[in-house]
């Protein structure tokens, strides 16, 4: 059954939005499954730039239908916000067109109390998070505590649940953490007039999912953050709070294992990083402010949701034959390659060296990333700029032979290449 999962294969920001967006023109509905708003997808249409928290990136094209899967947890002021975004790019934003699921997560003001006091407290050992109460809320979902979107539906039964749960984190925000407390009326009456916009939208989007697809409908699922930020996967505990991996997209959405079809990793042609955490071919100086730009573009690297600048450094293939396996990919979509032009040499790490042994897979998972250091290999680079180019033979030889080595030391194979933000800005490889 055609259910396409997206998703990033490094530590966010692989350009997923971007790639959703070309992949969604095929699609009925597009699905997020994991996250909150500390994903932040950027796509790119003429002169038109959304930047999509919560909101599926599909949803730009009109015949896509939008889901919010369960496995997403929502702020609804962010949300509502980016609802009336797309109203006015001229997008209907409609109970028709967008689903939300009733087992999705409430992020409230007390989330982000909690997750700003609990990063304070962390002092030097900072997670980096987005500081958007991502951790706080999962913790209530998984403590049976949580805010379910169902209680939405009656927004008076709502307030109430929500007066009671902030009385409760004011406890902790007070005596652990010595944070100032929230009124839980003012975040009651506030999330009172949030149920009553939102509660036409909410349903069983599983059940809805499962109907389109036994009606011969595409669904395809958005991934937020990657691979290596995965709650169980990744580099713990320099890792988001959710289930990033493909097989988020099937408890994300409350759909079965035998309805995937293809799972494209999105991959960066190099490596990035927001926040902290161990990076093996993090590199400084030149090559740095190269990959990661002055900040004159928007694609330079930057965050989306933060704006903070991000580590950049060399393609990890130890990584992404990692993400390979974890994910069950079928294919790779490569992009930013147009970032690559103009470096001399290009570094690819095929393997890690600690304590005088070679490793080529990862021997204890990415937790344990801290004493490996790099082995490269190295291709020469390319002057020419890219982001014309629109069939695979006009690349230039040199970019040609870094995607077949990604390829051939990935094992899987590369079957878009993205050279530019722009819809059009892309190589398709049969
Ligand atoms: P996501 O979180 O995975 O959706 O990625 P982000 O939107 O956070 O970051 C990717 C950034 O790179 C966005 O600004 C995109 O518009 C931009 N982008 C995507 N693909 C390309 C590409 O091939 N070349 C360039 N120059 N920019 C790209
Ligand atoms: P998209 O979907 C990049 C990172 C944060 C931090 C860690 C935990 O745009 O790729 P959290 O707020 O989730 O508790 O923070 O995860 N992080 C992301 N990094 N892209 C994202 O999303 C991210 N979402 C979370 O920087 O290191
Ligand atoms: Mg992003």
């Amino acid at each position: 059954m055609p259910l396409d999962i997206v998703v990033g294969t490094q530590w966010g920001d692989e350009g997923k939005g971007r790639v959703v967006d070309l992949l969604a023109e095929g699609s009925n509905y597009t699905a997020r499954y994991n996250g909150g708003d500390n994903a932040g997808h950027t796509v790119t249409v003429g002169n038109q730039s959304f930047r999509l928290h919560l909101l599926p990136s599909g949803m730009i094209h009109p015949q896509s239908v939008g889901v919010i899967g369960n496995g997403v947890a929502i702020n609804p002021a962010v949300l509502l916000a980016e609802m009336e975004s797309l109203i006015s790019a001229g997008l209907p934003v409609t109970p028709q067109r967008l689903h939300i699921s009733h087992a999705a997560t409430v992020i409230t003001p007390a989330h982000r109390a909690l997750d700003a006091a609990q990063e304070t407290a962390r002092g030097k050992v900072k997670l980096g998070t987005t500081l958007r109460g991502i951790g706080p809320a999962y913790t209530d979902k998984v403590a049976r505590t949580g805010l379910r979107v169902g209680l939405m539906r009656e927004p008076e039964n709502f307030g109430q649940a929500i007066r009671e749960h902030v009385i409760r984190v004011n406890h902790n925000l007070v005596q652990l953490y010595r944070a100032e407390p929230l009124d839980p009326d003012a975040v009651a009456q506030e999330y009172i007039a949030y149920a009553r916009q939102l509660k036409e939208y909410i349903g069983d989007a599983s059940s809805l999912l499962w109907e389109a697809l036994k009606h011969g409908k595409r669904i395809l699922a958005e991934g937020a953050q990657g691979t290596l930020l995965d709650l169980d996967h990744g580099t713990y505990p320099y890792v988001t709070s959710s289930s990033t991996i493909a097989a988020g997209a099937l408890t994300g959405l409350g759909l079965g294992v035998g309805c995937v079809e293809r799972v494209i990793g999105v991959t960066k042609a190099f490596q990035t990083r927001v926040g902290s955490g161990p990076f093996p071919t993090e590199v400084v100086g030149e090559v740095e402010l190269h990959l990661r730009g002055t900040g004159e573009h928007p694609w330079d690297e930057f965050g989306t949701t933060t704006g903070r600048p991000r580590r950049v450094g060399w393609l990890d293939m130890v990584l992404l034959r990692y993400a390979a396996r974890i994910n069950g990919l079928t294919e790779l979509a490569v992009t930013k390659l147009d970032i690559l032009s103009g470096l001399k040499t290009i570094h690819l790490c095929t393997a890690y060296r600690s304590a005088g042994q070679l490793y080529t897979e990862l021997p204890h998972g990415p937790a344990d990333l801290e004493s490996y250091s790099p082995v490269y290999e190295e291709l020469p680079g390319w002057e020419q700029e890219i982001r014309s180019v629109r069939g695979w033979e006009d690349l230039p030889g040199r970019a040609r032979a870094y995607i077949l080595r990604i390829e051939e030391l990935s094992g899987v194979p590369v079957r878009l290449v993205s050279v530019g933000p722009e819809r059009d800005q892309v190589v398709e490889i049969n």
